[in-house]
């Protein structure tokens, strides 16, 4: 479903990713890691192509991401949640509305993104703060909300950056069991992090480290 080939990316002269190679199937759960710098959101964004490879290739579902003309970038998108690494809510919506937001850039309206926007609150038990602001909430419930956001278009991939980066023990076992829960659903899940704790709590994941590349 996901191709990495021979992938390279540098900044300038700074190579960050050197020949970096991996495949993901569908429905699996992959953890992609390494320390701070090593690339792992630089990573991630090259699948919805916020990022280019300087060299080597990208794939979805066996399209290259880099020949995708900015029209069809949308469409990947609806198939590619991404939860950002700090959230990215818009602090004067309230948490419904940052959450029906990906449904409206979609074009769609009405009845459905209530409904839409509603289950998955409920899913991510936010539905009581919907008509809060991202600023009065917890940082768990906004990592939920960034989830519900990424998640309300029933894509079939998850990308999480360090969803659980600044959260306590606990709040990281919700988050986790919220991504699972979808993982166990059918969506493929890639969670980029540097915690060995976490990864070596979750058991069947697949390691891919970065670091190595
Ligand atoms: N737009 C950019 N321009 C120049 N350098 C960049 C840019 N984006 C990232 N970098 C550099 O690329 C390297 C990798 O960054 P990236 O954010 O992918 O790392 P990371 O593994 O996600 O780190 P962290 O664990 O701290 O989130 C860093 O050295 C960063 O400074
Ligand atoms: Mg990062």
């Amino acid at each position: 479903m996901i191709e990495f080939s021979h992938v390279y990316k540098n900044y300038d002269k700074n190579y960050i990713l050197r020949d970096l190679n991996f495949t993901v199937d569908k429905g699996e759960f992959i953890f992609i890691t390494g320390p701070s710098g090593a690339g792992k959101t630089t990573t991630l964004k090259m699948l919805t192509a916020l990022e280019k490879p300087t060299h080597g290739a990208v794939r979805f579902l066996g399209t290259e991401l880099q020949d995708l003309k900015p029209r069809e970038i949308p469409f990947l998108r609806r198939k590619i949640g991404f939860v950002f690494q700090d959230f990215k809510l818009l602090p004067n919506r309230t948490v419904f509305q940052n959450v029906a937001l990906g449904l409206e850039v979609s074009g769609i309206f009405g009845n459905i993104i209530t409904k839409n926007v509603s289950e998955i609150l409920k899913a991510v038990e936010l539905y009581t703060k919907k008509d809060e602001f991202p600023l009065s909430l917890s940082g768990g419930e906004q990592q939920r909300t960034a989830i519900a956001r990424a998640l309300v278009q029933n894509p079939q991939v998850l990308l999480a950056d360090e969803p659980t980066g600044n959260l306590d023990e606990e709040t990281s076992g919700i988050i986790i069991d919220i991504i699972k829960s979808f993982n166990n659903k059918g969506t493929t899940v890639m969670l980029a992090t540097h915690d060995k704790h976490l990864i070596a709590n979750m058991g069947r994941a697949r390691v891919i480290d970065i670091t190595k590349s």
